[in-house]
């Protein structure tokens, strides 16, 4: 079963975009499942690249979003985005090359920096989504 911790506050006023972040968050969870349960190396990469995947993708759609709406901030959304991508691919790489603790930190990261960035980061556009929903 998928589960996803997404809640009220995570609300950017676009039902596409909260459907993303579900997912996206399900999908950073099932790396935490798959990590107790003591999974094999092999299969914590192969979800830690469906999380980098996914990402990427609503990345791209939410700034296009972003950009459909005039919203100001984009550059810094933009860079954000690029940072956060970028951690993932370091630990991608530390995760396929055995690095001593990586996982932890990995579960770390997916638990607290994706669901900040969308309470803190994305939340701020949604007044923006809204004035262009109510054009
Ligand atoms: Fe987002
Ligand atoms: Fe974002």
């Amino acid at each position: 079963m998928v589960l996803s911790n997404w809640s009220a506050e995570m609300d950017v006023g676009d039902d596409w975009m909260n459907r993303q972040h579900r997912w996206l968050l399900a999908v950073a969870g099932c790396y935490t499942q798959a990590l107790c349960r003591n999974a094999p190396q092999r299969e914590l990469v192969e979800v830690l690249e469906e999380v980098a995947d996914y990402a990427r993708d609503h990345f791209r759609e939410e700034e296009a979003l972003m950009a459909a709406c005039n919203y100001p901030d984009l550059a810094s959304h933009r860079r954000a985005h690029q940072q956060l991508l970028a951690r993932i691919t370091i630990l991608l790489l530390e995760l396929r090359n055995g690095v001593f603790g990586v996982e932890e930190s990995i579960r770390q990261f997916l638990g607290h920096s994706l669901t900040a960035h969308i309470k803190d980061q994305d939340t701020q556009y949604r007044p923006y989504v809204q004035t262009l929903l109510a054009a």
